[in-house]
């Protein structure tokens, strides 16, 4: 989507099939997914010893870890059953568990002092179904914090993918993601009877790993936008993009992807 289509109302419901993480792919070559955001997990969300956190797409679970090493109790949930068996498979803690839930059905009423979610949200449309579910499960003045990407995230490897199929006379590949601007994001929580608090949309350059660091970023998180595509027009879209990219995101050493960060704290009316 663009920078200013509307997320709700964005009718590709693209869901990514859940069985397409792979856990250790994204762990190993997506670190800074959770290690650039460990500041939302302390000093945006402030846990506290005692409080119930829910953790939404959590992921292979090490900020839902570092949140229960607050004290807090804390439930890890993601759709992926692949990300699960991961975040199980860590340490375990006192207070911390895992489950497989989809975030459209949530089903926790009133039961937790604070909602959390880092790097998740952006694919889950309709993204309006999940904050109303999120502010069902929080008690009255329950607090979500959120990460998630924001308008204008990835940008060019958007262009660089569609600039690619155009060339190659394929048909244009809609994204699964939603982006939204820092007002359609209010907008959708103020719907839900979340109370925006405090936003943030910020640009943070992130360096992928490797020469092949753009083709691994695709491939890790690209599977459900390429699906469409036989394997020969998949490699084909995929050199097409790289070439596109790299006078755009090559620094000379390395990838440097355009991510861009949308950061909100909003509050369920009492
Ligand atoms: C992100 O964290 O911004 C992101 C991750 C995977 C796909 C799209 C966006």
């Amino acid at each position: 989507m663009t920078h200013d289509s509307q997320p709700a109302a964005d009718s590709n419901s693209a869901a990514i099939n859940s069985a397409d993480w792979n856990a250790e792919h994204y762990r190993s070559r997506h670190a800074f997914v959770f290690q650039s955001s460990a500041d939302l997990a302390s000093a945006w969300l402030e846990p506290q010893a005692g409080e119930r956190i829910l953790d939404v797409g959590c992921g292979t679970g090490e900020l839902t870890r570092r949140i229960a090493e607050s004290g807090a109790e804390v439930v890890g949930v993601d759709a992926s059953p692949d990300m699960i068996a991961a975040a199980r498979a860590g340490s375990s803690l006192a207070g911390l568990t895992f489950e497989v839930v989809d975030a459209h059905a949530l089903a926790y009423p009133d039961e937790f002092d604070a909602v959390f979610s880092n790097a998740a949200l952006h694919w889950m449309k309709p993204l309006d179904t999940v904050f109303a579910q999120v502010a069902d499960a929080l008690k009255p003045g329950g607090r979500l914090v959120l990460e998630m990407g924001g308008a204008g995230n990835m940008q060019t490897v958007i262009d660089a993918v569609n600039h690619a199929t155009a060339t190659l006379g394929l048909p244009e590949l809609p994204h699964p993601w939603v982006f939204p601007t820092t007002a359609q994001l209010a907008t959708l929580l103020e719907s839900a009877g979340l109370r925006v608090g405090r936003t943030h949309w910020f640009a943070r350059p992130t360096p992928l790993k490797g020469e092949d660091g753009f083709r691994a970023w695709l491939e890790g998180f690209g599977g459900a936008w390429l699906a469409p595509l036989n394997d020969a027009d998949r490699e084909a879209v995929l050199a097409e993009a790289e070439a596109y990219a790299r006078p755009k995101l090559w620094t000379g050493t390395e990838w440097m992807a355009d991510y861009r960060r949308l950061r909100a704290v909003a509050v369920k009316g009492t």
